[in-house]
């Protein structure tokens, strides 16, 4: 770690943790209910459960890119974080605000939009909180003494994300267009400007822990950012099929997404090139690990499983079925949770001084996790295909056919337990570390193989 205020990070990354724990229990909450057994329906109903379980899942995403913007940028920038104090009661506004509405839907207020349910007066704080970051984050790039792509892409992308929040708040009472615009959100976020906070992280952790030089791996990252854009942008038509928007969009969706899957296989192309050709064997493997995995996952689960079903005449029958939430487990996964449990393992040796990232706990965290959530995949695609199958082609009653794939959800259940195992493995390791006691190290130090560090007599203290 080389700026103090850097350790604001381990704060957000906490945070993390305990959101995704809460996250997975309300998933289990609806495996269990989609297998037969929904006793707590009562106390918690499907719906409640499941705004619960995906709106934990964006804010625990929110709080990791926040927590990996805090460490990355004053390192980018080469200067300390504008106000660290801004940042801490920033993230307690966020969880005050974030536990209010689940608590809220478990009483029924939210709004009932996919993704969207928060309730709009929360919106506005949600708006307020992520400005101050914002704020905090730019200010430092503004003052740092050096602009890095990584830096200004990295901003950009949550400096648009804050932006592209607020389209899902145009007020309106026609269906189609209250449709049209949550889709400016919800797509544009994880297909478009989340794709360039994935990116910078990604450039980040390549930069550290493959040694291949900065300026190559830059390069790259315009080329993601062309790819992202040029496809992602009019492929926010593949949601509009069949919403009552103009036909036009079959085609343009259609065509634009289908070249969506560009920019992930870019991305795994970039860190496995890198990866290879980094001379560098940087100690920490696992969090090179999570990096590479990262892009070979988001590729499986946004390009390849978001391309399965992307083209209007297969998405006439798989919309809205648990295809969607095949996809969309290993589209989050492989992206997004991912890449924030690859900056955190970077980022733990450095922010606490304690170097456990060879820790069998760490190795059996990425293997046990990945696994789990690809069966979990299967788990979701045969009930998907199951459910297409029966109530799209053979035309049975929706209710009828939840009870026929019940089955399929006890294997959901078992897939879902080993990947809990896995994360189980991680968050024990990120105990173990222990709080942020991590001297500040001279430039470059965290990044030091042990050998390098003894001779540079920077290991004391912190083996
Ligand atoms: C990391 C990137 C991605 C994530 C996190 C993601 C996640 C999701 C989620 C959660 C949904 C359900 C949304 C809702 O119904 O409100 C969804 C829908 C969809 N995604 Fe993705 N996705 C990603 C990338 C892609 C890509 C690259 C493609 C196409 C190549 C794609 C194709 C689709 C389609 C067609 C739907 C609509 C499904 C339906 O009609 O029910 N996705 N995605
Ligand atoms: C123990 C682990 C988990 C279980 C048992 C589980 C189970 C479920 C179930 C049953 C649904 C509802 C599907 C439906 O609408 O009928 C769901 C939705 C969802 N879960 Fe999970 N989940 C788990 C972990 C995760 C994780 C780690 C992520 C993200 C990385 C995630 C992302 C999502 C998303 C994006 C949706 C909405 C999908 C859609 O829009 O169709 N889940 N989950
Ligand atoms: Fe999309």
């Amino acid at each position: 770690m080389k700026y103090e205020s850097q350790r604001v990070a381990w704060w957000f990354f906490a945070t993390c943790m305990l959101l995704l724990s809460l996250q997975i229990v309300y998933g289990f909450i609806m495996g269990f209910a989609h297998a037969g057994y929904d006793n707590l329906h009562a106390i918690i109903p499907f719906h409640a459960a499941r705004a619960t379980h995906t709106n934990l899942l964006v804010m625990w995403l929110l709080c990791g890119f926040m927590g990996a913007a805090y460490y990355i940028i004053p390192e980018e920038s080469e200067s300390e974080l504008y106000s660290p104090k801004l940042a801490l009661v920033q993230l307690g506004a966020l969880v005050v605000t974030g536990v209010t509405a689940i608590i809220g839907f478990h009483f029924n207020w939210w709004e009932g939009r996919k993704f969207l349910e928060i309730p709009r007066p929360l919106d506005f704080l949600v708006v307020i909180d992520v400005l101050a970051f914002i704020f905090n984050i730019g200010m430092t790039v503004k003052n740092g003494r050096r602009f890095t792509t990584t830096s200004l892409v990295l901003f950009f992308g949550l400096f648009a994300a804050a932006l592209l929040y607020l389209p899902g708040m145009i007020p309106t009472i026609n269906q189609t267009n209250d449709s049209y615009w949550r889709w400016w959100v919800v797509h544009l976020w994880v297909e478009g400007v989340w794709e360039l906070i994935m990116g910078g992280i990604l450039s980040f952790l390549l930069i550290k822990l493959t040694g291949v030089d900065r300026e190559v791996i830059e390069k790259w990252l315009y080329v993601i950012v062309g790819l992202t854009f040029l496809s992602g942008i009019l492929g926010t038509g593949h949601h509009y099929y069949f919403i009552g928007t103009p036909n036009y969009w079959k085609w343009i969706g259609g065509v634009f997404s289908a070249l969506e899957p560009l920019a992930f296989l870019g991305m795994a192309i970039y860190a496995v090139t890198m990866a290879r050709k980094g001379g560098r064997n940087h100690p920490n493997r696992n969090a090179l690990l999570w990096t590479v995995g990262c892009s070979i996952m988001s590729f499986v689960g946004a390009g390849f499983l978001g391309f399965a079903h992307t083209i209007p005449q297969v998405n006439l029958y798989t919309h809205g079925t648990l295809i969607t939430a095949m996809h969309g487990h290993l589209a989050f996964w492989g992206a997004y949770a991912m890449i924030v449990l690859a900056i955190i393992t970077y980022a733990l040796p450095n922010l606490t001084g304690r170097r456990r990232h060879d820790a069998p706990s760490a190795q059996i965290a990425f293997w046990t996790s990945n696994i789990g959530m690809l069966a979990m995949t299967a788990a979701f695609a045969v009930a998907g295909i199951t459910q297409v199958y029966l109530e799209r082609r053979v035309g049975m009653d929706f209710i009828v056919v939840q009870r026929e794939i019940q089955v399929h959800f006890v294997g959901l259940i078992l897939a879902a337990s080993l990947f809990t195992f896995g994360i189980g493995a991680f968050i024990w390791n990120f105990i173990k570390y222990g709080r942020p006691v991590g001297e500040v190290l001279p430039a470059g130090a965290s990044d030091e193989t042990p050998e390098e560090a003894i001779t540079a007599g920077h290991l004391e203290g912190i083996a």
